[in-house]
């Protein structure tokens, strides 16, 4: 989709819908919303007298303008009340409101700049959330249905703007916004592809088109390669597969001449889980081609990253497989031996994560990696625990975690942090290796999330288990939910994208 900024006026602007805003409680509009109220002859201002406007959060009112403003629809969109007004509340409206338009008939839209008037809210930051919630709000992923004609589309949205002196700071924060959903949407579509086509190579073939043009490095190692390195654990869920596991190395270098400012970003690159010898019953089955979100999201996050050149070095890690039953499957039962020495006893071959990112995580440290969070669809615990869209938060070092969190938080991103006690350690003891890969029933999500932290050496590290929070199906019903459309959500890229911007200062 297209974004444009412009000075205007925009009663005089002709497009399919103009969107306007009100505040909760605001019975005389200003501003943009003013003008147009006033060119349709008090509509909006009667609308709020018979409460059919309220400007409550998530309210979206279409006024046909019947010949009034050269724009045949008005869409009077809720900002809620003004204290709980902010950037995250820019993407929801716009993304709403866009989707409104589109779904009326229009392809072309024009939207004042919501925040930057009366809110305060600096032009910069208000561009780049409107740009953000209007390409994250309208994706859609259509590529294997049959072409539609009825199908609708938003091509454009123009950000109109009264005061000309802020066309420039709204251009640039667009620009970035545009960015920033590009790789947010980019992680979505892989995600949603089906198993048979993002397959290990196919997240290669996306790597090297997010490096492609850039000055970021990519390396992959093939199966014998990492059998050489001693990735026993990666290579044991690779077993039952013919198709060629990827274990994906993309570098940022932000900051050369200090190799230890650094950061890893390491994905759980799962195309399809199907358990393996513990194989998963039928009806849980058919939407594990989305277990490599993690892995999806960090080789995403680093396009955005690359957008914004922060000054520090950035190692994305993304180890790909599937997981497969078959004659050469590893076994519950088997013992293997990971990267950095510790033996690991496969309890189940459907805890295949741990498994991988064990591996994944200690290559990080052994190359000097200093900071690390891991991002993967780890255990359908973590949706018992905090429900459909919290991410889980663990990790080794409270200041990389609360950083995690704080910085997710800024962009909107729900996460919560969960305890790793020691004393949970008792859980995954193994007979006869250094530990298994299973922690029982009780706090399924922390025991995962520990058995990788036995791997990350001396690195400072954070897990993030999103196997609920990075779509938008899974028990709530599957529906658009602001600025996310039905499926995945491309959670946590905005996160992981600002937590290294907060690292760069
Ligand atoms: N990929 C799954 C976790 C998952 C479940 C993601 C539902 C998305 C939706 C993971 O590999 C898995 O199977 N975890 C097991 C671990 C258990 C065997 C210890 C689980 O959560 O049941
Ligand atoms: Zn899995
Ligand atoms: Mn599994």
């Amino acid at each position: 989709m297209e974004l444009n900024v412009v000075s205007g006026d925009i009663t005089k602007h002709d497009a399919g819908a103009v969107i306007v805003n009100l505040f909760e409680g605001v019975t005389a509009p200003s501003g943009g919303t003013g003008a147009v109220d006033a060119a349709l002859d008090g509509a909006i201002t009667n609308l709020i007298a018979s409460g059919d406007v309220t400007g409550k959060a998530g309210e979206h009112v279409l006024v046909y303008s019947l010949g009034r403003l050269p724009s045949p629809r008005v869409i009077v969109s809720g900002l809620g009340k003004q204290d709980d007004f902010d950037a995250d509340t820019v993407r929801k409206v716009t993304a709403e409101a866009c989707r409104r338009a589109r779904d009326a008939g229009a392809t072309h839209a024009a939207t004042i700049a919501h925040g930057a008037g009366i809110a305060g809210m600096a032009a910069r930051e208000s561009g780049e959330a409107i740009a953000e919630g209007a390409a994250l709000g309208t994706w859609t992923f259509t590529e294997h249905k049959a072409p539609d004609d009825d199908r609708k589309a938003l091509e454009s949205l123009t950000i109109v703007e009264a005061d000309a002196s802020k066309v420039d700071d709204l251009q640039a924060g667009v620009t970035d916004g545009l960015a920033i959903a590009a790789a947010v949407n980019r992680c979505r579509t892989m995600a949603y592809q089906p198993p048979n086509v993002m397959t290990p190579s196919a997240m290669v073939e996306s790597a090297v088109e997010i490096a492609h043009g850039t000055d970021m490095t990519i390396e992959v190692f093939e199966r014998d390669e990492c059998q050489e390195m001693g990735m026993g654990a990666y290579c044991g869920v690779a077993k039952g597969t013919d198709e060629p596991p990827k274990f994906i190395v993309m570098r940022y270098e932000g900051d050369p001449e200090n190799p230890d400012n650094n950061i890893g970003l390491i994905g759980k690159g799962i195309t399809f889980d199907s358990g393996g010898l513990s194989l998963k019953p039928a009806a849980g089955m058919s939407t594990m081609g989305g277990d490599m979100a993690g892995g999806a999201a960090v080789l995403c996050a680093m396009e955005a990253i690359n957008h914004f050149k922060p000054r520090i070095n950035v190692m994305a890690v993304a180890a790909c497989t599937e997981n497969l039953p078959s004659s050469h499957s590893q076994r519950p039962g088997d013992v293997v031996k990971t990267f950095n020495g510790k033996t690991i006893e496969i309890d189940n071959t459907d805890a295949e994560g741990r498994l991988v990112l064990a591996d994944a995580v200690a290559y990080a440290n052994s190359l000097g990696v200093k900071r690390m969070v891991d991002v993967a669809t780890l255990t359908g615990a973590i949706g018992v625990a905090l429900g459909n869209d919290v991410t889980g938060a663990f990790g080794n070092d409270q200041e990389l975690v609360d950083q995690v969190v704080s910085a997710s938080r800024e962009v909107g991103e729900k996460i919560w942090q969960l305890p790793t006690y020691d004393s949970y350690k008792e859980q995954y003891k193994s007979d006869v290796a250094d530990i298994k890969n299973t922690g029982g029933r009780g706090a399924g999500a922390t025991t995962g999330a520990m058995i990788i932290g036995e791997f990350v050496g001396d690195a400072a590290w954070v897990h993030l288990d999103i196997a609920s929070s990075a779509n938008s199906f899974g028990d709530h019903g599957g529906s658009d939910k602001g600025y996310n459309p039905k499926g995945p959500n491309g959670v946590p890229v905005r996160g992981l994208l600002q937590l290294v911007r907060n690292l760069a200062g």
